[in-house]
């Protein structure tokens, strides 16, 4: 499509749909007409779509409804004509089995929404971890101007004396609970007082790390992944993003003119300096390869090396989201590490990212570190590769306890998650502080879905002993709220034939996290009599959505897109007839 000269309505795309004198022209028109629209309100203006994935199911975008009005007052004060279409909402905790087993039918159906639609922009209103990556992948698919606005994180947690952070908390005093230190009455307290308001976790769990990934790529407004969803600042930034959405239909900025190699580039580095969630490797994978640009675990361990981690934030860090905004925000992060950034990346806000960051202070230095004092160095999160995932595995290290990063213990694998979880507190399991836990069918294919079960449990009678961390093993995701010293995302998984599948309970088992290496010590002639006589691979469902992901997603290291999703789309435009 032409770039529309400046304010130019024969140059919109919605032009197609109402400008024509013709007979179906004339049929658009008149129905829009008959939902009490008038020719001033939408002829020779952008229509802007706000797409949102507002449900009662998605506790984290309660708030949406509400926002999605201030949006639309945006649209308005900026000369747009506001249409709300509702998409898909992945709520991360009541969907099951995992809402990573969606993420893609997320994407397919937000690109085909704008498609297919008189749209001329879009606000793309996510939050709740994989609504991000998702709405992002749509998007650039359809390429069509958008903008990101964030659900931004709820309000701290605050229980007796203490602050609590969602997920993070949740396994801490569950694992208290379990060892008998916490009575119900403490424990109802609890769930009380854990989740304060809307919004998404407030800890820098997944939906926080894509936040600010998005808005490090220049998708979403500076300094948006941070407002907490229920300040008055975000019902700001809601009308704000409505404005700007116009303008970039004016502009006919798309995704295209953003995303580039060198602003996923910036994203991972923000993702790493935040000490962000492990999922944001794989979603960052899948966005990449919507816009053909190929980006591997290698590179994102190049990156792991040389970026610091200064947002002291949880699960690796002391703060919350909440404490994170009040010190600045991720302008003041990014403006730390303008050195390392490619400044010079376009934004949606219409400046490149160093002229959105420039300026922007740190108020607090113990929540965001100066380059002199970081949290780590480097290597928030590494890659780990050898025998037992040939193709690589990751482990978020500053989360794990640092006696555990260099380990040799005896395998102890679990078959499955059932399985894990009938066996786990059994007193008589034969496990000590040593033994090196291993889930596996928990991959993309194996639960199916790659669910979040990858920080496993700590048997109970270690629990009660003491042990607060331990080696686990698996070829799932963890939460981005999630600690422990866990090796994830192993591949190919054991469902795929990976090598996970062959291990057996006793086999000695090494990590090595300084030199980036997983090693399972067995011989080759071992593994290869075991890879004979065992039957590899896992039935597939044969009907409906199921069987669409089992047939196309790809392995983590991938992304776990769909094959026949990835690289540039043609941006084929639909026909009007
Ligand atoms: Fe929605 Fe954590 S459950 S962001």
């Amino acid at each position: 499509m032409t770039q529309p000269s400046s304010q130019d309505p024969t140059q919109l795309r919605s032009y197609r749909w109402f400008g024509p004198d013709d007979m179906r022209s004339f049929g658009h028109r008149s129905r829009i007409k008959g939902m009490g629209v008038d020719d001033i309100d939408y002829q020779n203006r952008p229509v802007v779509a706000i797409l949102n994935t507002w449900s009662e199911l998605n506790t984290c975008h309660s708030h949406f409804r509400d926002r999605a009005d201030e949006v639309r007052r945006g649209i308005l004060q900026s000369g747009g004509f506001p249409v709300e279409v509702p998409v898909m909402s992945l709520g991360e905790m009541l969907m099951k089995p995992t809402t990573m087993l969606y993420r893609n039918l997320l994407a397919m159906e937000v690109e085909e929404v704008l498609r297919c639609h008189p749209i001329d922009a879009a606000v793309l209103m996510g939050g709740c971890d994989k609504t991000v990556p998702a709405m992002l992948m749509g998007a650039i698919s359809a390429d069509i101007p958008s903008i990101f606005l964030p659900a931004g994180p709820m309000l701290k947690g605050r229980w007796k004396n203490e602050t609590l952070g969602s997920g993070s908390d949740v396994w801490k005093y569950w694992d208290e609970r379990v060892a008998g230190n916490l009575c119900d009455q403490d424990w109802k307290g609890i769930e009380n007082c854990i989740a304060r308001s809307a919004g998404t976790c407030m800890t820098m769990g997944t939906a926080s790390t894509m936040a600010a990934v998005t808005e490090a790529m220049g998708m979403s407004l500076g300094g948006a992944a941070c407002v907490p969803a229920v300040f008055a600042d975000h019902h700001r930034l809601a009308t704000r993003t409505g404005r700007r959405a116009v303008d970039l239909a004016w502009e006919n900025l798309k995704p295209s003119d953003i995303l580039t190699r060198e602003s996923i580039e910036n994203g991972l580095m923000a993702s790493l300096a935040i000490g962000g969630s492990t999922n944001a490797i794989v979603h960052l994978i899948a966005i990449a390869g919507r816009l053909g640009i190929e980006l591997t675990l290698e590179h994102f361990d190049e990156l792991s090396r040389t970026t610091p981690v200064l947002g002291d934030i949880r699960p690796g860090g002391r703060f919350l989201m909440e404490d994170f905004y009040n010190a600045g925000g991720l302008p003041a992060l990014l403006a730390r590490l303008s050195d390392l950034l490619h400044t010079e990346c376009r934004t949606v806000g219409g400046v490149t990212l160093g002229e959105q960051i420039a300026g922007a202070e740190s108020i607090d230095d113990d929540v965001i570190r100066t380059r002199d004092n970081p949290v780590s160095p480097a290597g928030g999160t590494c890659l780990l590769k050898g025998n037992l995932a040939p193709n690589g595995c990751v482990i978020k290290s500053i989360a794990a306890d640092p006696k555990l990063l260099t380990h040799r213990g005896p395998a102890l694998v679990f078959d499955n998650y059932p399985e894990m979880k009938a066996q786990l507190h059994d007193p008589d399991l034969d496990v000590t502080a040593d033994s090196v836990l291993i889930l596996r069918n928990a991959g993309p294919l194996g639960a199916p879905g790659f669910p979040e079960w990858g920080m496993l449990p700590i048997p109970k009678k270690l629990l009660q002993a003491g042990v607060r961390d331990m080696v686990r093993l698996s070829d799932a995701r963890m939460s981005g709220t999630s600690y422990g010293t866990c090796v994830l995302h192993i591949a190919p998984e054991s469902a795929a034939g990976g090598p996970l599948a062959l291990v057996e309970t006793g086999d000695p088992i090494e990590i090595d996290v300084p030199n980036r290496r997983i090693h399972w010590d067995v011989s080759d002639e071992e593994i290869d009599r075991r890879r004979q006589s065992k039957q590899l691979g896992t039935l597939l469902p044969e009907r409906g959505y199921g069987h669409l992901y089992a047939k196309h997603v790809t392995q983590a290291d991938r992304g776990c897109d769909f094959d026949f999703l990835e690289g540039r789309s043609p941006g084929q435009e639909p026909g009007i007839h």
